[in-house]
């Protein structure tokens, strides 16, 4: 089979990349408009950095897997089409900063009705309101020529960070599509697929609106949680409680289970945010505000402990930050990526840059041309130095903040970084990364997420 997958992004790009790579048989093409991005797939340096992930692109790539903005051949020769385009949320209009930007998608809906001369399965891949395979099957349908469309839900569960890792071994695969003779054919064909690698009983088919609400809800739920330990972080701090202890004894609770209880500085990604916005949205529009507003709480407490987070550095450094520098650690959402997008670190940099601190960056992966874009600087602001090293980036500081988890701060000399600070010198550790008392024994003033 030929496969094709519009979109070459950080669901498009992993997401073939391994289908290439455990299914020998198949083609898999992936294009975009985005021609650098193309050449960066082609390239030895990926677009995207995910662990694992060079070496299954370099095994298929010319081989199985290509890279490509020949964007009308890929789908006139594809069987299966995945759209795996962005879908933000709007910043304009009806629904703005709430419901979902459809416009990418439906551009490649009318790309394939006008290009593809023969039959086509057409999977929705990225993240989207309930009912959008309806619209696209209606924009197909009208065009359709005598060609028949099948539009299947396929939502994508990868986190970014362990993208090869979730891909090669999921908790489940979620495919939807119509209880139509012709719409079971259509599951079975993408189930057939995914089964050259997982096991069939890890393959669950709905039908469409089941898949794409799943998508919204297994995120929802998942940053409900850490909202609700981050809630319970600002009652520890008030209050003397360690989160992380409280976190470990809720967790061994099986029913609560340990996983997603790390509070944090606030969750970040390109899904949490967007998608809640989208699920809250949805339920609006369907005069549910009781809904709505539970499911807005979720986010309204992220935004709470971002704020929260900046206002705690302020309020221990004397009441002011302005002049003083201000060493920033991790700027992507997370450890072992270099996607910043809703990255916690963008919100408390533009709190202290908003009063005033010379705020120094170092992030292993997020390139400097990138921070500057998220924090809305021009090419010469000097509010903001971006360094590339922890010890550089803490040189002569009053203060250093922990945004991101990675694994190489864990192994930092904090002694060398004390001795060239300015005293006292705060910590502040977002990620409760580190040993809170190993740093109070070299004379920082320490503190963290929930733990006093
Ligand atoms: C998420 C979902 O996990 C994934 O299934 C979906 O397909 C896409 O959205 P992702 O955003 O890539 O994946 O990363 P995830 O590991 O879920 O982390 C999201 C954010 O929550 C990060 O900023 C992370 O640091 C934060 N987080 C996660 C916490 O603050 N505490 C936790 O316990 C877990
Ligand atoms: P995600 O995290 O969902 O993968 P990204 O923004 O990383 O999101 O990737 C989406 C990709 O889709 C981008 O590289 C963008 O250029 C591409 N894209 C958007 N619209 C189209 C389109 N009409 N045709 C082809 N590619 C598109």
């Amino acid at each position: 089979m030929k496969i094709c997958c519009i979109g070459a992004g950080y669901v498009g790009g992993p997401t073939m990349a391994m289908i290439a790579h455990k299914c020998s048989g198949h083609t898999v093409t992936v294009v975009d408009i985005n021609q650098s991005r193309i050449d960066a797939w082609n390239s030895d340096v990926l677009p995207i950095y995910e662990p694992g992930l060079d070496e299954i692109v370099k095994a298929s790539r010319g081989k199985t897997l290509f890279f490509s903005t020949d964007i009308d051949t890929a789908i006139r020769e594809a069987d299966i089409i995945f759209m795996s385009v962005n879908t933000p949320t709007k910043t304009y209009g009806v629904g703005a900063g709430r419901a979902a930007d459809l416009r990418y998608i439906e551009k490649c809906a009318r790309k394939i009705a006008e290009v593809a001369e023969n039959d086509k399965i057409v999977v929705e891949k990225s993240t989207l309101p309930v009912r959008t395979a309806e619209s696209i099957k209606r924009i197909l349908e009208s065009n359709s020529k005598g060609r028949k469309f099948q539009i299947l839900s396929n939502p994508e569960f990868l986190a970014e960070g362990t993208a090869v890792a979730d891909l090669e071994n999921p908790d489940r695969v979620l495919i939807g599509g119509d209880q139509t003779p012709d719409g079971l054919a259509a599951i079975q064909k993408l189930v057939d697929v995914y089964a050259q690698w997982v096991p069939t009983e890890n393959i669950l088919t709905t039908n469409v609106w089941s898949s794409e609400l799943s998508k919204l809800t297994a995120n929802a739920f998942l940053a409900q949680r850490i909202s609700s330990i981050n809630a319970i972080s600002a009652l520890c701090e008030a209050t003397g409680a360690n989160v992380d202890e409280v976190a470990h004894a809720i967790g061994t609770d099986s029913r609560i289970g340990p996983k997603f209880l790390k509070s944090s500085v606030g969750f970040g990604g390109s899904c949490f945010q967007k998608d809640i916005l989208n699920l809250v949205y949805l339920c609006e529009h369907f005069g549910l505000p009781e809904v709505a507003a539970y499911w807005n709480g979720v986010i309204e407490m992220n935004d709470y402990q971002k704020h929260r987070f900046g206002r705690r550095i302020i309020s221990t450094m004397f009441n002011t930050v302005s002049d003083k520098k201000i060493a920033v650690l991790g700027f992507a959402f997370k450890k072992d990526t270099n996607d910043t997008r809703e990255s916690a670190a963008i919100y408390v940099c533009k709190d202290l840059i908003e009063e005033q601190a010379n705020v120094s960056i170092y992030d292993p992966k997020v390139p400097e041309a990138q921070i500057r874009r998220d924090l809305g600087l021009a090419e010469d602001a000097t509010a903001v130095t971006i360094c590339d090293d922890a010890y550089e980036a803490t040189k002569n500081a009053h203060a250093v903040l922990i945004l991101t988890e990675w694994d190489e701060f864990k192994a930092l000399d904090f002694k060398k970084i004390y001795d060239q600070m300015n005293l006292p010198a705060f910590l502040f550790d977002g990620r409760n990364l580190l040993d809170l008392d190993a740093l109070r024994s070299i004379g920082f003033e320490a503190t963290g997420i929930g733990r006093g």
